[in-house]
């Protein structure tokens, strides 16, 4: 077990109300009372809860992130969406991009590396999503995605800003279905060797169907710097779980 830290960025998607609110005690309770320094949560709420998340988990070791911005800095005609500097004022630090669940929606890489851009201009941590679907992992097309994600959603970021890629599988996402160690190992081994030649600071994050249930296995990997939840992370009992089996 080395020393590095471990992050946990519980993706909460279209989930989640005033009510729900509650459910953080327990996780805010679980990080004061562990004696364990070495791993980092950061909740990613609805837009909705930015706020109330922000407040309640200011005094807090646990962050708040986006799951998205609009790529424009300035104010302006765009209906439906906020930008990197209305999430920074509510004291927001972290950004979700490239989610699959946005590609699917037409975000391209060009567009991702907009808001990537957009999202450093207001100093907040870039989480980028990259992955391949089951289509191109049946053509043997993932190592060619992958570095087109990385090249193109990563264009003129400086090399000392500290990144972190979560490499979410698409068919893996919400399936119950993670891949095996081995085809893990070498996909987390191919991005880490394009972006360490130029990104020092490099976190390197896995995401799709991560559960208390099979974190264990994946993390015998020992290769990974933390973990992209989503389903499983709506549950404190679950997320704290992740994290506590993550150390064992
Ligand atoms: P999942 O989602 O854990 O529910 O598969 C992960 C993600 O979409 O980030």
């Amino acid at each position: 077990m080395t020393n590095k830290i471990r992050y946990f960025i519980a993706n909460w998607k279209m989930y989640g109300d005033l009510r729900s609110l509650k459910t953080l005690n327990k996780v805010i309770k679980f990080t004061r009372s562990n004696r364990n320094k070495r791993f980092r949560i950061i909740y990613c709420p609805p837009f909705t809860l930015l706020s109330s998340f922000s407040k309640i988990l200011k005094k807090s070791k646990i962050n708040v992130g986006a799951q998205n911005i609009h790529e424009d800095l300035n104010f302006g005609p765009h209906t439906g969406f906020i930008n990197s500097r209305m999430v920074k004022s509510l004291g927001v630090n972290y950004v979700i991009l490239g989610h699959s669940e946005n590609r699917v929606l037409g975000e391209t890489n060009i567009k991702i590396n907009k808001k990537v851009l957009s999202a450093l201009k207001s100093k907040l941590n870039v989480i980028l999503c990259i992955g391949e679907t089951l289509y191109e992992k049946r053509k043997k097309f993932t190592k060619k995605i992958l570095k087109k994600q990385l090249v193109q959603c990563l264009k003129g970021v400086n090399k000392k800003t500290k990144i972190i890629i979560a490499y979410e599988p698409v068919w893996s996402i919400g399936t119950g279905i993670v891949p095996n160690n081995v085809e893990l190992e070498n996909n987390i081994n191919f991005i880490k060797s394009l972006i360490k030649r130029k990104f020092k600071n490099h976190i390197i994050l896995y995401g799709g169907s991560v559960n208390p249930k099979n974190i264990e296995k994946i993390n015998q990997l020992n290769l990974l710097d933390g973990y992209l939840i989503g389903g499983a992370s709506q549950n404190s009992k679950k997320l704290i779980d992740i994290v506590k089996k993550t150390f064992n």
